[in-house]
């Protein structure tokens, strides 16, 4: 099937966003360190352009979660494909999103990762389908809220497609 790419965000709307947040978590966690974790592959386009902005000491490690196949829809089946390489305890976790869509993945996520004695996590994402939550999950940073589309860039993808964009498009099919 042959799809289409319309522009949603611009690369400018997004860096500047970007900077908010960075700015933002920078004051939150004053005279702190930050512990990174990311979502692969999805959310790593976002970690590193985020991780430049924030301005306390930053460590970052990354996991990676299968929830999506080929398919436009979440299974519900959430499965570690690759752990952290280092241990939670006694660090300011932040885990870092491409997207929360139906809310699965990160509820599953969040629940093991504080089972592993962190100081505190929250939840930073890039993109929120608030529309398609099913699992109640707390964003404590969130880029920008959008409508229920299938999008793709800045990490995000099609079947593996299009993660290069340097914006955020909406997946057309004709
Ligand atoms: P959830 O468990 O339904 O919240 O799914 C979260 C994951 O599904 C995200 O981390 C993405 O990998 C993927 N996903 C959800 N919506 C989209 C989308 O619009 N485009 C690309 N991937 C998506
Ligand atoms: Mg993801």
């Amino acid at each position: 099937m042959a799809e289409r790419i319309e522009v949603l965000l611009t690369e400018e709307e997004v860096d500047k966003r970007i900077q908010e947040i960075g700015d933002q978590i920078s004051k939150d966690y004053a005279g702190k360190k930050v512990h990174l974790v990311c979502v692969l592959k999805g959310g790593s386009f976002f970690m590193c352009e985020l991780a430049k902005r924030i301005t306390v000491p930053v460590s970052i490690d990354f996991m990676s979660v299968s929830s999506y196949g080929g398919d436009t829809e979440s299974s519900g089946v959430v499965r570690i494909v690759k752990d952290l390489d280092e241990p939670l305890k006694d660090r300011h976790v932040i885990v870092i999103e491409d997207i929360v869509d139906s809310g699965r993945t990160l509820s599953y996520l969040l629940d093991m990762l504080r089972s592993r004695e962190p100081l505190d996590v929250r939840l930073c994402t890039l993109l929120d389908k608030p529309d398609r939550r099913v699992v109640d999950v707390k964003v404590d940073y969130t880029g920008f809220e959008i409508p229920d589309e299938f999008v793709v860039g800045y990490g995000l993808d099609y079947d593996q497609k299009y993660r290069n964009l340097p914006y955020i498009g909406m997946v057309k099919f004709e």
